[in-house]
C-alpha cells in the first residue's frame, strides 16, 4: 500500500465563531509528506494549536481546504479520520487508574506487549519499570506522583498505542529536558517510521532537525523550510531563535 499521512493546507482561513470574525488563520498553505516531521513555531497566540486542530477537523475552515491523503477532510468520516490521528495535547490528562489503563485509554484491544512497545517508544518504559508494580501502578488521587515530564511521556505513549498515520504533538515536550526530548525523537524516528509528525514547539532546538519548519506569525505563514534556510531568510524565525 502507498504511504499514508500526507497533509495539505490550501489557502486555509479560519475564525472562531463569535470572536468578532477576526481570522486566527489567514491563507495558510503548506504540505507534509507521508513520514515527514514538520515543526510549527510561532509566538504565543500565533495560531499554532488552532492550525493543528483543523487536521482532525475539530472545526471547519471559513475558506480553503485541509486534505489528508489528498482528500478534503470534509469528505471523510470524522471517526475514521480521527482514528488515524494521534494527538498529544499541551496539558496531559491522566485519570485515576493504573498506568496500563491510562495508556490504553479505552482501547480495550491493546495487549500488554503493545502497551509496553508504545511506552518504550515514548521513553516512558524505564521509569515505569522502576515502580514495584510496574504497569499496574496506580495513578491519580491515591496513586504515585509523576513529574511533568513523566506525564508527557505517558501522554505520547497513549497516542502511539493507536498506531496513528499522523502524530500531532502540541508543545508537549516543553517539560522534558533536552536529552530526554532528543531520545524520544530518535526513538520515534526509529520505531514510528512512516508516521507523519506535526510538532508544535516553543524552543527552536526542539524542531531544528525537522524535515521542515512552518513559522506562524499572527495567523500567517511567514516561513517554511529547514532550520538553515529559515535562519538565512525568515526574520521572525531568527527573532525566535535569538529570544
Ligand atoms: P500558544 O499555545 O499560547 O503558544 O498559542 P498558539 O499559537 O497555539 O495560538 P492558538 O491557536 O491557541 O490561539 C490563536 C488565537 O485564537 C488566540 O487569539 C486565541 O485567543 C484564539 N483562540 C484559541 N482558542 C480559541 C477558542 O476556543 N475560542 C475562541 N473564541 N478563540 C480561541
Amino acid at each position: 500500500s502507498s504511504p499514508k499521512g500526507r497533509i495539505d493546507f490550501e489557502n486555509v482561513t479560519f475564525a472562531y465563531e463569535g470572536a468578532g470574525g477576526d481570522p486566527v488563520l489567514k491563507n495558510v498553505t503548506f504540505s507534509c509528506l507521508p513520514g515527514e516531521t514538520v515543526g510549527i513555531i510561532g509566538s504565543t497566540g500565533a495560531g499554532k494549536s488552532t492550525l493543528i486542530s483543523l487536521v482532525p477537523r475539530f472545526y471547519d475552515t471559513i475558506s480553503g481546504t485541509v486534505k489528508v491523503d489528498g482528500v478534503d477532510v470534509k469528505e471523510l468520516d470524522p471517526a475514521l479520520l480521527r482514528n488515524r490521528i494521534g494527538i498529544v495535547p499541551q496539558k496531559t490528562i491522566l485519570f485515576s487508574g493504573t498506568i496500563s489503563d491510562n495508556l490504553r485509554y479505552g482501547l480495550a484491544s491493546a495487549t500488554q506487549e503493545e502497551i509496553e512497545q508504545a511506552a518504550v517508544m515514548a521513553e516512558a518504559h524505564p521509569f515505569i519499570a522502576t515502580f514495584p508494580e510496574g504497569y499496574a501502578t496506580r495513578l491519580g488521587q491515591k496513586g504515585v506522583n509523576l513529574s511533568g515530564g513523566q506525564k508527557q511521556r505517558l501522554s505520547i505513549a497513549r497516542a502511539l498505542i493507536r498506531r496513528p498515520d499522523i502524530l500531532i504533538l502540541d508543545d508537549c515536550t516543553s517539560a522534558l529536558d533536552t536529552a530526554t526530548e532528543t531520545r524520544i525523537k530518535e526513538s520515534l524516528k526509529q520505531y514510528a517510521q512512516g508516521v507523519t509528525c506535526l510538532m508544535i514547539a516553543q524552543r527552536i532546538s526542539s524542531v531544528m532537525d525537522a524535515d521542515k519548519i512552518i513559522v506562524l506569525d499572527d495567523g500567517e505563514v511567514v516561513g517554511v523550510g529547514t532550520h538553515d534556510t529559515l535562519m538565512a531568510s525568515c526574520r521572525v524565525y531568527v527573532e525566535i531563535f535569538q529570544s
